[in-house]
This record gives structure tokens, sequence and C-alpha cells, in this order.
């Protein structure tokens, strides 16, 4: 069955991905001074720690083993989410910078479970599209949390000064000259209108 495979795919990447977040949250954790942030982090890696026994629970159910695909765009979110930490920017603006990477973890997960569960139902997999709807719920609440713990974090930030410009390290000139590549190779699919919008 085609369509069981993809899942089964799909499932494995979610795993690999809420594993990779076991190692990456507390350090989300550790890197926030704000205690609600620090909260939100340390009470979302005891339930992404359910999760992986919940997806343990589906991967028992499909008689498939749940290793097997490393997730590839985690490893990407969570790297990004290492450049936040290493910023040098201090107080509400370095927490911003977290919370924009911590929303991106969850956001990609809610778009896998999504899948997941889309393809599930198609399937009539109903006990799995039940395991997979309680790990969805607690990724879209945690989402929530932070969104609203960043409200005065934000609005904190927003009245900091700005920072110096401070000479760029090699990783950021990197990333500079990978953006101007990404635009450069876009341009020519852009009309003129859309391309000075
Ligand atoms: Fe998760």
């Amino acid at each position: 069955m085609a369509l069981k495979s993809v899942l089964i795919d799909e499932l494995r990447d979610m795993y690999s991905a809420e594993n990779q977040l076991v190692k990456a949250l507390p350090k989300l954790a550790k890197g926030s001074k704000n205690p609600k942030l620090k909260s939100i982090f340390t009470a979302h890696l005891a339930e992404t720690k359910g999760q992986i026994e919940r997806l343990k629970r589906v991967f028992t159910e499909l008689g498939e083993k749940p290793t097997g695909q490393h997730c590839n765009g985690m490893e990407g979110v969570i790297e990004e989410g290492k450049e936040a930490l290493e910023k040098d920017e201090e107080g509400s603006s370095f927490e911003a910078g977290l919370i924009g990477a911590a929303l991106r973890t969850e956001h990609y997960e809610i778009a896998g479970y999504e899948a997941c569960i889309s393809m599930a139902t198609a399937l009539a997999l109903p006990k799995i599209v039940k395991l997979l709807n309680s790990n969805l719920k607690e990724e879209l609440a945690a989402a929530k949390k932070i969104t609203a713990a960043g409200v005065p974090i934000l609005k904190l930030s927003a009245k900091e000064p700005e920072a110096p410009k401070t000479p760029k390290t090699g990783k950021e000139k990197y990333s500079a000259k990978k953006s101007e590549e990404d635009e450069a190779k876009a341009a020519p699919e852009l009309s003129p209108s859309t391309a000075t919008s």
C-alpha cells in the first residue's frame, strides 16, 4: 500500500525530529533568562518525551520500527535556533530571537503531524489518528504559550536601543552570500512587479 509507506516515512521523520528536540530544548531553556520562557521550554521537554512514547506506540500499531530516517528539516531548524543562542543581542532582544527559533520548531512539528494525521485518516487508522492528535494538540498549545509569553518580551525588546553593528562572523558572511544566491536564482522567475513590492 503506497500511502502507508509514505506515512511510515513521515512518522520516522517525526520520531527523529522529536528525538532531536529532546537534545535542543534544554539548550533553549538554559539559554533563556526569562523565567516564563524557561518554564515553557522545560515543560515542553517533558511533553516531548511523552510524544516520543506515543510515536513508539504508533509504530507498534503499525508493526514497524521507529528508526530509519533522520529529519534533515528539524536539524536545519535547530541549527537556526543555535544561531539565535549565539547572537550577542542582550535582554529582551535576545529572548525575541529564542521565541522565533522555538516557534519555528513547533510549527514544523505541527505541519508534520497534520500531514501524518491526514494520511492516517485516509488509511482508516483511527488508533493512530488519536495518538497523533494528542501530540498535535500539545504542539499547538506549546506554540500558543510561546506566542503569549512573547507579547511582553517583544514589547520590551521594541524599546531597547539598536545594538551597534559588529563585524560579520565567517558564518554570517557565508549566510549572507547564500541569501544573495537564493535571490539571484529566483530572480528570473519573478515578475518585475513582484520583485519590487
Ligand atoms: Fe514535539
